[in-house]
């Protein structure tokens, strides 16, 4: 791999990240950086000591013709930042959720197919060690076939009050299964090998949150505190979601995990434990507590991006894939409203 990349970042909370990933990754050449707010510009610029800095994306699109762009600005944001870029030329790597409808993800994928750009969605939880570990484990068949699965990511209170909650329906696009939700669905769906969905019956519930709303300078809050779903997919298998920003619940917060059961053994992965490990239950029920070694080179999402447009393969987290979750969490919300189950 033989040509640098230049690249930007648009939107430099989340996108901190990116940059440092970005400034670490050998193939890349340049650096720029984007953000509507001067301080948070001139801090990122000068930690790292770059020198090209844009408060106008538009600007910085026309001016400097970077070879891939990570959007990385508010959910209500990405269809037209992203699209912007794709249209001069950019491959882009968009945050998740890829938008806050499955209609306005389509959208941005048929921009990438106009302009023949590539278009990725930063799910970094595939990245993770333990991730990585048990995915091979599956990929060897030690799971046998998974026929149900649950994931979740559960807060006692930890909502993000710094998102911009005052019209959070429209600018975030819902509450917890959006923002959390997504993440432990891809997950679970990548190392099930993304089986389609076909069935959702769920409910965004409005417990807890919208009462401490006024102490964080909001009138009221739109959207759930507490989603869960229990997904059909067109193989057989069930998957079952919570995702929580406010639950009562017994638990420790966060608690990120995901459990499969599979014909042949079950594996549990949990995040934020001090030990990356995998439980593994095997054939007669025993039990493998499996600890994870440090990999030496950790592939970041951004890396996995930067290697699919230097290659030219297909990028590993698809849109379409990001489509589907999207339909089904604008299933959980149809759901909510009917009280019925939704057809995908
Ligand atoms: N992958 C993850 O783990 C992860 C974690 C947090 C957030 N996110 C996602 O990242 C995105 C941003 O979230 P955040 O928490 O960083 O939000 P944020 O509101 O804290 O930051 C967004 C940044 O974008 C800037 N911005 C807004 N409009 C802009 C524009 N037109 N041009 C340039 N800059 C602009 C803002 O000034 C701000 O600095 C969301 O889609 C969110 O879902 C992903």
């Amino acid at each position: 791999m033989e040509k640098k990349l230049k690249a930007a970042v648009i939107g430099l909370t989340v996108g901190q990240w990116h940059v440092q990933d970005y400034l670490n990754n050998p193939n890349i050449g340049e650096v720029i950086c984007c953000d509507t707010n001067p301080e948070k510009l001139n801090a990122m610029l000068e930690k790292h000591g770059l020198s090209k800095g844009y408060s106008d994306y538009k600007e910085m699109l026309a001016a400097e013709k970077p070879d891939i762009v990570s959007v990385c600005v508010p959910n209500f944001l990405h269809k037209q930042v992203a699209t912007d870029a794709l249209e001069a030329g950019c491959d882009v790597l968009s945050e998740k959720p890829l938008a806050r409808t499955a209609e306005e993800g389509r959208e941005i994928l048929e921009a990438a197919r106009r302009t023949g750009r590539k278009l990725m969605v930063n799910f970094n939880r595939r990245y993770l060690d333990n991730s990585i570990a048990l995915k091979e484990w599956i990929d060897q068949g030690k799971l046998g076939r998974i026929y149900y699965a649950t994931t979740k990511w559960q807060r006692v209170r930890g909502v993000p009050w710094w998102y911009p909650l005052d019209d959070a329906k429209r600018k975030v696009g819902g509450g917890p299964m959006i923002d959390l939700g997504v993440h432990m669905m891809d997950l679970c769906l990548w190392l099930c090998g993304y089986p389609e969905a076909e069935w959702v019956s769920g409910k965004a519930f409005s417990e807890i949150a919208y009462k401490e709303a006024k102490d964080h300078g909001f009138n009221s809050l739109d959207v759930e505190d507490m989603g869960v779903a229990m997904v059909t997919m067109k193989n057989g298998m069930m998957m079952e979601v919570e995702a929580s920003w406010a639950s009562n619940s017994e638990i420790p917060s966060d608690n990120i995990e995901t459990r499969l059961y599979g014909t042949e053994g079950g594996a549990v992965i949990k995040a934020g434990c001090d030990k990356c490990s995998l439980v593994i239950i095997g054939k007669n029920g025993e039990v493998e507590v499996q600890e994870i070694p440090k990999p030496s080179r950790r592939l970041t999402v951004r890396d996995a991006f930067v290697e699919a447009v230097l290659t030219g393969t297909e990028v590993p987290c698809k849109p379409e894939q990001a489509i589907m979750i999207s339909k089904i969490i604008d299933g959980v919300y149809e759901s909510t409203r009917t009280g019925a189950p939704v057809k995908l």
